[in-house]
């Protein structure tokens, strides 16, 4: 069995095992450097992944019903977010966009088959275009879209595998709330001293930190990949402060 068919029915055993009533399974996939940068600066678009790894993401997006970008990501890298190094069919699309910022000539806006999701919290004037769904959910205390509505909503509306992509705040606001599942991580072999993909997840204690377990890992070209489950709250065992 190749790594990607490891990887993919992996996911598929996790989700079938981990139904959650209120929101759909999460996958979090993403590629950084060995120092965990996404890109040089947050708004540049930066290819971190060999040509195997984004092989294994597009066939990580054709087993998901959803796929989740933050406007940050829209607005720098202009994603299609459909699959095409690989057959399989095309995740919905689904944005994060609290004030409506997306452009019109968003790729995103001119999908062949599908209309793309905007998920936003501003009761502003909705873009002329017309080849998007505005879904207007309540902000959170920071005015952005509340992550627990828009998983709600996103269960309601039939979405019971989502893949989060990124960039840095939609991966770091996904983690603070304790909505991953799995995560399948790329870590490409360059230093690059920029954008980091985790900021401070404002957890109060070191048992509160999530660990991945089991975790696994194999080569793809001269991408390392890792793979694993998230798990909150389990108890760390004490050190002898020695190490
Ligand atoms: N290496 C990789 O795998 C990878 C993957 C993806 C992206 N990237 C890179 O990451 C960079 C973009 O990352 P980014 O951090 O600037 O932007 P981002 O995470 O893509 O989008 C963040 C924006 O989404 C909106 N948002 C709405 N509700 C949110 C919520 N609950 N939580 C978080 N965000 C919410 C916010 O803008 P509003 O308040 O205006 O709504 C927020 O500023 C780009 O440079 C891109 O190239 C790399």
């Amino acid at each position: 069995m190749s790594l990607n068919q490891q990887i993919e029915r992996w996911i598929i055993e996790q989700r079938v095992q981990c139904r959650h009533k209120d929101r759909p399974f999460v996958t979090l996939s993403y590629a950084q450097s060995w120092d965990g940068s996404i890109t040089l600066h947050s708004g540049e678009s930066l290819a971190l992944s060999g040509d195997q790894s984004l092989m294994l993401t597009h066939q990580l997006r054709s087993i998901h019903d959803g796929i989740l970008v933050g406007i940050g990501t829209v607005l720098s890298d202009n994603p299609r977010l459909n699959v095409r190094q690989c057959p399989g069919p095309d995740p919905q699309p689904i944005v994060l966009d609290a004030n409506l910022r997306i452009p019109p000539d968003a790729r995103l806006c001119h999908l062949s088959d599908k209309r793309c999701w905007v998920m936003t919290s501003s009761g502003g004037l909705s873009p002329e275009h017309t080849d998007l769904e505005i879904i207007r959910l309540p902000g959170d205390a920071g005015g952005r879209v509340c992550l627990h509505e828009a998983m709600l909503e996103l269960k309601q509306r039939g979405i019971h595998s989502l893949m989060v992509e990124g960039g840095a705040n939609v991966i770091t606001g996904f983690l603070k709330q304790k909505l991953v599942d799995a995560m399948v991580l790329t870590v490409a072999p360059r230093l690059v001293g920029g954008y980091k993909a985790v900021a401070d997840l404002e957890f109060g204690s070191k048992e509160e930190l999530p660990q991945i377990s089991p975790m696994f890992s194999g080569m793809l070209g001269d991408d390392l990949i890792m793979w694993g489950k998230l798990q909150y709250n389990i108890t760390v065992p004490a050190t002898d402060g020695n190490s």
